[in-house]
């Protein structure tokens, strides 16, 4: 990470927690690593995150339709989904340092040193050779860049062998070759890499032993796949149709880091779409482009995200690719878009010895259907906003003398706090009684907040730097003709209106049907 990316990172952690956004569960108690509590104003922004998608999916959509299945389901589940058996990470311990790693991970952040010396290269280039500089030639031709091009790729195929067939010995000698050390102490002594199952397990407590032990969900899907035919035959849906999920979802991951990017508990935002076999490509084509039709309607620029095919197929997908995000950290999955074929419905049509067809009237005939699979974390998404929402610009204050602001510029729709309602003074009573009256009449369209406490342009301050969209201000003028001045978070303008237009100013910029014009 680039010193300014890393300043940005910081950023955004300690303004999360500064503005009641994300506090570290636990706190008191020195914090529980890759765990996190959500405050008041990260709570409301998720859910509106969490009702984006939902209104996206299941509203805008007449075959898709949602459940909320429990997060413990039977532990033949995971058998049959492949979890109990494939859902693994390698895993390397420094013998010196006692420090544990994902060995792919690893591999992965060497490649990424050795990208960042080609970024160096070119940008050195860029700049000796100013408007006249073709890139994709100096790429092509510069001896350096491309002996480390070279390397990069040798690696990348030695990597996904091992990761595809599974060989822990063979990502082990990989790292020995590298001269991979341990980044805290520098040290080569490492174990032989080992699997590790990612799967969180606990015991009921009415049976003992292996028949007892259940395990919390590492993937929302599964309470979808076996919910099939409950969904299809009560809603009567017809093939292609799909069903969304909203939930929690456990991991036990070795590498847990970069804030709420890779925790143990998550939640995730799923959709299964199931198709006739042989449609599912098209399926899959459709469904990246809408993926990224839902990101770039918030406003997120273009150039922020990007596909990303993977390189190792998980066991149960013919074609899968990651929309990318650019973070702090650099560009990395938000979401994934899976063809998981039949493979789940008809490994648990094998394992429970119940029929997971659907007969389709046009064909008439009976088949287990292919799913294509949508799937975001929401507190990845999370990030992602707060990545290019938080900002700090220099603007005009109250005397015309520039001055620093930090706006986090969300979506308006997706802001935590629509309104903000302000007294221009506090010790005035009829102004405080005025303003509180137009939050009464505003708080039942959309969230509002009342705020008295110091200056005006503090107050502001405030505000932007949760990201509401509007400010009224109660004066002394509206005392006299009911009218009061709204003031928007981006433009800094402000135009005196009267209290009855607010309701409809407000509802129009920041109604979520915005998003899907
Ligand atoms: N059902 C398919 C599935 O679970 P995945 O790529 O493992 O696929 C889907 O996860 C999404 O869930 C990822 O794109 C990411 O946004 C989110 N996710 C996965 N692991 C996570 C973690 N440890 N912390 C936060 N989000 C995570």
């Amino acid at each position: 990470m680039s010193a300014s990316s890393e300043d940005q990172f910081k950023n955004i952690v300690s303004h999360c927690k500064e503005y009641g956004f994300i506090f570290q569960s636990s706190e008191i108690y020195d914090g529980l690593s890759a765990a996190y509590d959500y405050g008041p104003y990260g709570v409301e922004l998720k859910n509106n995150i969490k009702d984006y998608w939902w209104q996206a999916m299941v509203r805008m959509h007449d075959n898709i339709v949602g459940i909320d299945a429990a997060i413990f389901m039977h532990p033949k589940t995971w058998k049959a989904s492949g979890h109990v058996d494939a859902f693994n990470d390698p895993l390397i311990d420094n013998k010196d340092s006692n420090k544990r790693y994902r060995a792919d991970v690893m591999i992965e952040e060497y490649i990424e040193k050795i990208e960042a010396k080609i970024s160096k290269e070119v940008d050195k280039a860029v700049k000796r050779f100013g408007d006249d500089f073709d890139e994709a030639m100096y790429r092509l031709t510069n001896e350096r860049v491309v002996a480390n091009q070279i390397k990069i790729d040798d690696i990348n195929k030695r990597l996904a062998t091992c990761m595809t067939d599974g060989d822990m010995a063979g990502l082990k000698t990989l790292i020995e070759d590298l001269e991979i050390a341990d980044p805290v102490s520098g040290s080569r002594n490492w174990t032989e890499v080992r699997q590790f199952n990612l799967m969180f397990s606990t015991q009921l407590g009415n049976i003992a032993g292996e028949e007892g032990k259940l395990y919390l969900r590492p993937e929302t899907a599964q309470g979808i796949f076996v919910n099939f035919l409950n969904v299809q035959k009560t809603t009567r849906q017809k093939v292609p149709f799909g069903i969304a999920q909203i939930g929690k979802a456990f991991r036990n991951e070795i590498v847990a880091r970069q804030f709420i990017f890779r925790m143990r508990e998550f939640e995730q935002m799923e959709m299964q779409f199931f198709v006739r076999p042989g449609t599912e490509m098209e399926f899959y084509k459709y469904w990246k482009e809408e993926r990224m039709k839902w990101h770039l309607a918030l406003g997120t620029p273009a150039e922020k995200l990007k596909f990303k095919d993977h390189d190792n197929l998980a066991h149960y997908a013919n074609a899968a690719v990651d929309i990318q995000f650019d973070f702090p950290f650099g560009f990395r999955e938000l979401e994934g878009i899976h063809s998981r074929t039949d493979y789940d419905l008809k490994s648990h049509q094998e394992l429970s010895g119940k029929k997971l067809q659907y007969f389709d009237p046009e064909l008439n005939e009976n088949y287990v259907p292919f799913v294509v699979e949508t799937s975001i974390g929401c507190d990845r998404m999370f990030l992602a906003l707060m990545s290019h929402a938080l900002v700090e610009e220099t603007v005009p204050d109250a005397d015309g003398k520039d001055s620093t602001r930090t706006v986090l510029k969300l979506p308006p729709s997706l802001a935590p706090i629509k309104c903000a309602v302000l007294p221009l003074v506090k010790n005035k009573e009829d102004l405080t009684d005025k303003a509180r009256a137009v939050l009464h009449q505003l708080k039942a369209h959309f969230p509002c907040q009342y705020d008295e406490k110091d200056a005006i342009g503090r107050r502001y301050r405030r505000q932007d730097a949760i990201g509401t969209p509007f400010c009224v201000t109660v004066d002394f003028q509206t005392l006299e003709d009911e009218t009061v001045t709204i003031r928007e978070r981006d433009t800094l303008e402000q135009v005196r209106v009267g209290i009855d237009q607010v309701t409809a100013i407000v509802l129009e910029k920041t109604t979520m049907a915005n998003l899907f014009a």
